[in-house]
């Protein structure tokens, strides 16, 4: 969701109304879902590397989330949507922590979408956690090193109850994967629009989506394998 400092510069409005208005389209984006049939949007809401901004800048996205949290239930709930996290979530302040686990707690029996919202993120981390499950299985004896292929590493991701991404849409201009999905993106398409989170709207995922719909998805083998 890149661009929310920008689109707030050029507006000449502090980098926090970027935010704000991120926020917004979330919101917006979530009831497009609804209406396009997609079923699971994951939204990198908030990086490892993000811990290094300003402190106040971080307080201030932990209070909007917070927000996000207690005002977005309602949606959800109409729309039929399951909340769920993925991240070193206990990095996060006890509100947001205690906000996420109410409305997953209350969502959890929702099942047209599921809406994931990375924080605290990162994946190399992911992976690495991944990896030193693995071993500790191996270590108990539970697992034998001929047993490691990639089923058995993504299962031990967070996202093991979800299917690979089959879009990833960039904004702002951004020609990078920053630490998102690696694994899971491996063939995934790749969207970019220069416009910020904040512009991006409806008919601009429209118009993603139809672009992917067109894309020839070969998965490494020769067209019409
Ligand atoms: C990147 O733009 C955006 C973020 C690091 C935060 C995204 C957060 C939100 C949209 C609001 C809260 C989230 C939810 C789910 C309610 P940037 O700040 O890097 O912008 P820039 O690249 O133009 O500086």
């Amino acid at each position: 969701m890149d661009g929310n400092g920008r689109w707030a510069r050029r507006q000449g409005k502090p980098r926090i109304e970027g935010h704000k208005a991120g926020a917004e389209s979330v919101r917006r984006i979530v009831e497009a879902c609804s209406e396009f049939g997609v079923r699971y949007l994951t939204l990198y809401a908030f990086s490892t590397e993000n811990w290094r901004r300003p402190p106040r800048e971080v307080a201030e996205l932990m209070r909007l989330l917070e927000r996000f949290l207690a005002e977005r239930l309602e949606d959800l709930e109409r729309h039929d949507i399951r909340l769920n996290a993925i991240g070193e979530l206990e990095r996060l302040p006890l509100p947001v922590r205690r906000g996420l686990s109410r409305v997953m707690e209350a969502t959890r029996d929702n099942s047209s979408g599921v809406l994931t919202l990375a924080l605290s993120y990162g994946s190399r981390a992911e992976i690495a956690s991944a990896a030193r499950r693995l071993a500790e299985d191996v270590a108990k004896g539970v697992l034998s090193p001929e047993q490691i292929d990639e089923e058995a590493l993504a299962a031990r991701l967070y996202t093991a109850d979800l299917p690979d991404p089959d879009l990833v849409i960039r904004t702002a201009g951004e020609m990078r994967l920053s630490n998102f999905l690696l694994w899971q993106a491996s063939y995934a398409e790749i969207w970019v629009t220069d416009k910020t989170w904040p512009e991006f709207d409806a008919d601009l995922f429209r118009q993603a989506l139809d672009d992917y719909g067109r894309r020839e998805r070969r998965f490494g083998k020769v067209p019409n394998a």
